[in-house]
């Protein structure tokens, strides 16, 4: 079973236990704010675009959008990002930090200017094409409710930050199609190790072969 059909597999243990539920949505709150703050962050204010900013202002919408998914299904103790209020939040951490750093390291011969807007490029699109399927399958799984519904507009505007990062690699990287297969693998092999460590936090909620 490949990591994305394991993840699949797990979602229903989640979402019929409204507190491993909120911790799955602060989870995806807090992936989702980690990548706000790191488009922010990545650019020179000078070259800032309205495209970076917008960008960057709907992730923090992601986050804002599951976090308060999170404190309906769970709580008002689920407003802030405490290790207990999440699923193993170390690992899903480990996942962005890495893929952040091994990105950044692949091009590490380039100008810090070019390697900001290059990693930026990669990351991005190594992330959203992620977020896709994760959230298209937890969508499934939560069948059709008020939750699912919520869902819509994060996943259009997901659709579009892979629209326009595919667009700003086919202009600016026409190395794309050498460099994205050791990406993905290296992206898949991180996206591995986090769901394995979800399925090991949630083996005491699994029904028992
Ligand atoms: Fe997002
Ligand atoms: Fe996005």
């Amino acid at each position: 079973m490949n990591a994305s059909d394991r993840l699949a597999s797990l979602m229903p243990i989640v979402i019929k236990d409204d507190h491993l539920h909120a911790r799955w949505l602060n989870t995806f709150s807090y992936l989702e704010y980690v990548g706000f703050r790191k488009i922010i962050k990545s650019q020179r204010a000078d070259v800032l675009s309205r495209a970076f900013l917008n960008h960057a202002l709907e992730e923090g919408g992601h986050a804002f959008l599951l976090k308060n998914m999170a404190v309906k299904v769970g709580g008002k103790d689920f407003d802030l990002y405490t290790p207990e209020t999440m699923l193993c939040a170390q690992a899903a951490s480990a996942y962005f930090q890495n893929l952040d750093h091994g990105c950044d390291e692949k091009f590490a011969s380039l100008p810090d200017f070019e390697r900001s807007k290059v990693v930026y490029l990669y990351v991005t699109w190594l992330i959203e094409r992620r977020a896709l399927d994760v959230y298209g399958r937890y969508k499934e799984a939560l069948g059709a409710s008020a939750l699912s519904a919520q869902l819509d507009e994060l996943l259009g505007e997901e659709v579009g930050h892979l629209r326009q990062v595919e667009a700003g690699l086919a202009a600016d990287n026409p190395d794309h199609a050498t460099h994205a297969p050791g990406l993905e693998a290296f992206e898949q092999g991180l996206f591995e190790t986090f769901v394995a460590a979800l399925a090991q936090e949630l083996a005491p909620a699994r029904p028992s072969a």
